[in-house]
């Protein structure tokens, strides 16, 4: 009896110590103040860099706290930083989900449970009803930029041709890869089926070209083996590539077979984000083209949707149909790409001040 007392006694003691630990957490984390959990997928790509950094400056400015976590590409570390963030008493979860289609509906529900929101941040998370407002970019228009950008330098629309192209697709967990291959193949298709684009691998389904978690040196081995199997007698005139990561893994590829020089020139080489490496890359005519996404904007409107719901105003979206995330379709607000290749790059890139003349080294 004595001893079933004691054990007792002590459930009690723990349950008490843990409820006291974690207000105290809430208390030196919240200061007062509303409390945003920002949970980025990774550092490894400079945009993630850049959007969480920008969100934390806007949501200081507008005095709120912040903790912002990089769960490098590790779905469980998200989850469990997440998990964390809700411990400590988040108000608002901002997340760019590492893989938007599991790992987080868990963590989702008990935050909504708990009167948190979410946000779902440039990646659409799937398979949960929870999620309360989604801000993006046009995904589906960031394709159609690619894909009209390889048309217009081939000039396909003059009939000319045949081009040999192939096509990468990006990560099959992240909603965005398939807008962005659905909206370059809106613009491509119709010329692999007349025969002005001839994609010599065969390999035209977005299974055949995804890259898991966008990897450059993924796609980096699979452009190596393309090159050995179809174009040793052949040359490669465009690379649809949805992601300046994989533009740049596609590249050393094509350099490593001797492309780049007069009598092998670097074919069209589309990509995405606007990275410095690949900025750097277009100048040298390398890469040709991106797709710039002003990660700048897309902090602004997600802290602006925060604000509103934290203060009960109408949050501002003008999306309500194209993002149904199998639970429901969340209300978006989506921003405009623009494409950007050696003759715009200084007046959409320099002149706004995403970069310095100093950083493309000009
Ligand atoms: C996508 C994102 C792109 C690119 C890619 C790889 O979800 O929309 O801009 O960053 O991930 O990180």
């Amino acid at each position: 009896m004595k001893k079933r007392l004691f054990a007792c006694f002590l459930v009690l003691l723990l349950i008490l110590l843990t409820a006291c630990s974690s207000q105290a957490v809430k208390n030196v984390e919240k200061d007062g103040k509303k409390f945003i959990g920002i949970s980025m997928p990774t550092k490894s790509s400079e945009r993630w860099v850049n959007d969480g950094q920008n969100m934390v400056k806007l949501f200081k400015a507008k005095g709120y706290q912040t903790d912002l976590q990089y769960a490098e590409d590790v779905i469980e570390n998200q989850a469990a930083q997440i998990e964390n963030m809700i411990t400590k008493g988040v108000d608002v979860l901002v997340i760019a989900p590492i893989d938007g289609r599991a790992g987080l509906t868990n963590v989702i529900e008990r935050a909504h449970k708990l009167g948190i929101k979410v946000i779902s941040y440039d990646r659409l998370i799937q398979n949960s009803k929870y999620i309360d407002y989604y801000v993006t970019f046009d995904n589906f228009k960031v394709g159609v930029l690619q894909g009209q950008y390889i048309e217009e330098k081939l000039q396909l629309k003059k009939g000319k041709g045949p081009f040999n192209l192939e096509i990468f697709a990006g990560s099959p967990d992240d909603n965005n890869a398939y807008m962005f291959f659905d909206g370059a193949m809106s613009v491509l298709k119709p010329y692999i089926d007349s025969g002005q684009l001839v994609v010599k691998s065969g390999q035209t389904k977005f299974n055949q070209g995804a890259t898991l978690r966008w990897d450059g040196a993924v796609a980096q081995a699979r452009m190596d083996n393309l090159l050995s199997a179809h174009y040793s007698n052949d040359h490669v005139d465009a690379v649809l590539s949805p992601y300046d990561g994989i533009s740049i893994g596609v590249i050393s590829s094509l350099k490593g077979v001797g492309y780049g020089t007069k009598n092998k020139p670097m074919p069209v080489i589309t990509g995405q984000d606007a990275e410095l490496a690949s900025i750097k890359s277009i100048i040298k005519g390398e890469q040709t083209q991106t797709v710039f996404k002003d990660t700048r904007k897309l902090a602004e409107k997600a802290v602006e949707m925060t604000d509103a719901l934290l203060k009960g105003e109408k949050v501002e979206v003008n999306d309500t149909k194209s993002y149904d995330n199998g639970e429901k379709i969340v209300p978006a607000y989506l921003l405009k790409p623009i494409s950007v290749d050696k003759t715009n790059y200084q007046s959409v890139l320099v002149d706004s001040g995403y970069y310095t003349e100093e950083q493309l080294g000009q």
